[in-house]
């Protein structure tokens, strides 16, 4: 049975003026234990969006239409954000919100902010006991912890305190873990200790699989074993990092790869290239691929015709030229 299971996800964003904007449009996927799933796409896609929506909290302006979330096999849609908060966050799934070590609470200690996560879900424990069990996993994941545990936030860097944020999000052990962009705005050094720290953890089981965020492509190439690629709301690639890395399908993912400079030898594009033009207007009915304003392959028919996800090569594409 998939640890993680995805089903036609619609989710909206309810304005002011009471309109719904729909940010994530049909999404479905699933996840094996031991899996890594990236999913890439410029900014405003609706990675995020899409993450968020996965964990089944939903926080006001975001709402979901219809679909499911089920985690090993049960539904985690329609339960109330307290029942999310205690039976499934943390314990079953982990969230590292995209920003997160910047949101850490200043007025804290870093053994206190830890200590609280474990007291929220585990009564009945006393202080003590927590610190010791909270020493024994900072050191296991390769923490200097008598520098860490004591100190404030403010007075770690953004790397070890993006560390910390990912040693106190997996304390409970939970199996999935969701990472929302947890490399960026860390510099290239701080990115591969971040990253070594992310797979120690696999290692050593601590969580089994994960969903990893990032706009960058090339990067998935290093840590995803599949890679969902997104754009406006939907995924139009699907398929091993492989497959999409070097022999990209949709047009999208081409132009996405083509527009990184890439380190990648066996990488075709050495130039970036800009994509022309702007994705559309969620708020606006769009009636064919959603792509096809941008798309330099893009047929008459594509503007009227919607896409649907198909097999082709061994991967889903959505987009019947492909
Ligand atoms: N609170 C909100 N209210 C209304 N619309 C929102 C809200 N948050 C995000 N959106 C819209 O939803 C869409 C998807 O945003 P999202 O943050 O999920 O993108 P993303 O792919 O994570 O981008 P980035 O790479 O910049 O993090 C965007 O059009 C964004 O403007
Ligand atoms: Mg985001």
């Amino acid at each position: 049975m998939p640890v993680f299971e995805v089903d036609n996800l619609h989710l909206y964003y309810q304005t002011r003026f009471g309109d719904r904007i729909p940010a994530v449009s049909g999404v479905s996927f699933s996840m094996e234990q031991g899996e890594v799933l990236g999913i890439a796409g410029e900014s405003g896609c609706g990675k995020s969006t899409l993450v968020n929506g996965c964990t089944g909290l939903f926080i006001p302006p975001l709402r979901p239409a219809s679909g499911d979330v089920r985690v090993n096999g049960v539904s985690i849609m329609n339960r109330t954000p307290d029942d999310i908060r205690r039976k499934v966050l943390a314990s079953k799934v982990a969230m590292i919100p995209q920003g997160a070590f910047n949101a850490l609470n200043p007025t804290r200690k870093v053994k206190d902010l830890a200590a609280d996560m474990i007291a929220s879900h585990e009564s009945g424990l006393d202080r003590t006991t927590i610190y010791r069990r909270l020493r024994k996993r900072f050191d296991l994941i390769g923490m200097d912890t008598d520098k860490v545990l004591n100190r404030y936030p403010i007075e770690l860097t953004a790397g070890t305190r993006q560390r910390c944020v990912i040693g106190i999000s997996t304390l409970l052990n939970p199996k999935m873990v969701i990472a929302d962009e947890p490399t960026s705005a860390l510099d290239v050094s701080t990115q591969k200790t971040v990253i070594g720290m992310i797979f120690n953890l696999l290692d050593k089981q601590i969580f089994s699989s994960m969903i990893f965020i990032t706009h960058e492509l090339p990067l998935l190439r290093h840590v995803a074993d599949r890679i969902a690629v997104m754009y406006a709301g939907e995924f139009v690639e699907l398929g091993t990092a492989e497959q999409v890395i070097f022999s990209p399908r949709h047009p999208y993912t081409g132009a996405l790869m083509g527009s990184m400079l890439s380190a990648e030898p066996r990488q075709k594009c050495k130039k970036p290239v800009t994509i022309e033009g702007a994705p559309p207007n969620l708020a606006r009915p769009i009636a064919g691929c959603r792509f096809a304003p941008r798309c330099p392959l893009a047929r008459e028919e594509c503007k009227h015709d919607k896409q649907e996800l198909r097999m082709v090569d061994e991967r889903l594409v959505r987009c019947n030229y492909a």
